[in-house]
């Protein structure tokens, strides 16, 4: 293991940790001797993780309500500063267009989008005050283009990626990092049942190295597994009608 160990305890606070991605990281960032805030809406999870290891305490908390996550962030910061947020909490959902379900939509806008808002809402001030910090957004390769079946998801991951664009110039002038981290596919309770194939497949603790690696050389995109990112980079850039060749071929006619 290449544990990197810090000069100074860092506080690290992680939304979406009672699983997936999160829960890895949750536990990678505390070995490597960080003092790690745990958050999710699964208490009995966060405090089984907080109980296995002295770094870890437990925030439980819905990212889409305003008013908890500021009081978590209050909570969080009565103990010590939070100097690295890595706002991860996100829910996945397969729909098509003919049959689509609103509430879900809604969902995972104020979960994924909105859960975001809510928390920077509170740590910008509090990070520009004391000159200094990181935010790290959850986004994903997914938000690159509008992709079949992915109405509920793709639309806030791409509103999230083009967020962390809009905030890196800006927030840069008070010291203030910010990454957007774009995995590809990752081995999570998310993904398990997805009934596609998942090219370049990855553990949830492999996800969880190269999300640390990329946070402690403060990247300002955090994009893998390479094969895989290198492919929707190129979808990115691709010019409509070859990519809508690609989506009908995706979608097998
Ligand atoms: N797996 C992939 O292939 C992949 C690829 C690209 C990006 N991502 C992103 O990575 C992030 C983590 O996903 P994952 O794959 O690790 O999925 P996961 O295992 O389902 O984890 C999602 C986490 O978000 C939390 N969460 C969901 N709704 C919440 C809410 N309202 N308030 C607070 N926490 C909430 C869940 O905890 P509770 O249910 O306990 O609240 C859980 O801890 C997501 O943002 C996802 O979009 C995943």
């Amino acid at each position: 293991m290449d544990h990197h160990h810090h000069e100074e305890k860092r506080r690290v606070w992680i939304t979406g940790a009672s699983s997936g991605i999160g829960y890895a990281l949750a536990e990678r960032m505390a070995g490597q001797g960080d003092n790690v805030s745990i958050s999710a809406r699964s208490a009995d999870k966060l405090n089984e993780l907080a109980s296995a290891s002295g770094n870890i305490d437990a925030f439980p908390l819905d990212v889409s309500v305003r008013e908890d996550v500021h009081k978590t962030i209050d909570a969080i910061e009565a103990q010590a500063p939070i100097d690295v947020a890595i706002l991860n909490a996100g829910a996945w959902a397969l729909m098509d267009a003919d049959q689509m379900d609103v509430a879900k939509i809604r969902t995972g806008l104020e979960v994924n989008y909105m859960g975001v808002i809510y928390a920077i809402e509170k740590l910008i001030p509090l990070m520009r005050e004391r000159g200094g910090g990181h935010i790290a957004i959850m986004a994903s390769v997914a938000g690159f283009r509008g992709l079949p079946r992915s109405m509920a998801y793709g639309p806030t991951k791409a509103a999230l990626i083009n967020l962390a664009e809009t905030l890196k110039p800006e927030l840069e002038q008070f010291g203030i990092h910010v990454s957007v981290i774009n995995p590809g596919f990752v081995d999570t309770p998310a993904t398990r049942d997805n009934p596609f194939p998942m090219p370049d497949l990855i553990t949830a603790d492999e996800a969880a190295r190269y999300i640390a690696e990329g946070i402690d050389k403060q990247k300002v995109e955090i994009i893998f597994p390479w094969r895989f990112a290198l492919i929707m980079k190129l979808l990115r850039i691709l010019p409509n009608r070859p990519f809508y060749w690609a989506m009908r071929r995706i979608m097998g006619r």
